[in-house]
């Protein structure tokens, strides 16, 4: 069964949130390998389900004076089990770069949390035949500084920038040499069998595709998973 990451980005209010929770209860089991990312504030609310709670964000600091900023231990204290780490919305919106992004792989491992790190490449990179070679790199810059006992509980998004709400979703055969090719690199350089996911514009109609890709562990979405409907389709083509 593969893993599903539903990234709700800023988009519910307290009411959207109540029938978008009475919905995905209704179709949503255990076994089907769910995480629920809200917003903030939204937290609490969504613990209990038959899913599990993951956060979108998260403070490079670890505790103390500043303002507004939410941390690891606050997320831990209210079971969250994932948290989002270096999405193209933060690296491009918020310059979230790899120094914030191990601070926060820190703070987040360090509460028994896993982080999911998201990766990927430009269109302009990817025209130029350069994907691996950035994933690589984008991998290096962050396991290269972080302790080797930290990795298992960084699980990989692979999310080419192109891909995100776009319409426009990898390749199958590509997406399976990329899959590969961080597993293997993973393996390799860290000794380490990382989970991978794909995210970019998976809807209930490719995944039926790219769930014939074996080693690809899951998705991360968002468009389709604000949708009830398209969730339920997502989750129930998912299932074996
Ligand atoms: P999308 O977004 O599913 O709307 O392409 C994915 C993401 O932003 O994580």
């Amino acid at each position: 069964m593969k893993i599903i990451v539903a990234n709700l980005k800023m988009n519910f209010n307290l009411e959207e949130n109540i029938i978008y929770k009475n919905n995905i209860e209704k179709f949503i089991k255990e076994k089907d390998n769910v995480i629920i990312c809200p917003s903030f504030p939204f937290l609490s609310f969504y613990n209990n389900g038959n899913y599990s709670l993951g956060a979108q964000n998260v403070s490079e600091y670890e505790k103390g004076s500043f303002t507004g900023e939410v941390s690891a231990r606050d997320l831990a204290s209210l079971d969250v089990e994932y948290c989002l780490v270096g999405h193209y919305d933060r690296r491009n919106n918020f310059e979230e770069n790899d120094k914030i992004i191990i601070s926060k792989i820190n703070n987040i491992v360090d509460n028994n949390m896993n982080a999911i790190l998201c990766i990927g490449e430009t269109k302009e990179e990817k025209s130029c035949k350069k994907t691996l070679t950035i994933l690589q790199k984008q991998i290096i810059e962050i396991f290269n500084r972080i302790s080797p006992e930290k990795y298992k509980n960084i699980i990989i998004a692979y999310e080419p920038i192109w891909a995100i709400g776009s319409g426009e979703v990898c390749e199958i055969n590509k997406l399976k040499e990329i899959i590969t090719f961080i597993k293997n690199f993973m393996v390799k350089s860290y000794k380490v069998n990382s989970i991978v996911l794909y995210g970019g514009s998976v809807t209930e109609f490719n995944v039926l595709d790219l769930n014939d890709i074996n080693n690809l562990d899951g998705y991360l979405v968002s468009t389709s998973a604000i949708n009830i409907k398209n969730f339920e389709a997502i989750i129930s083509n998912c299932r074996s």
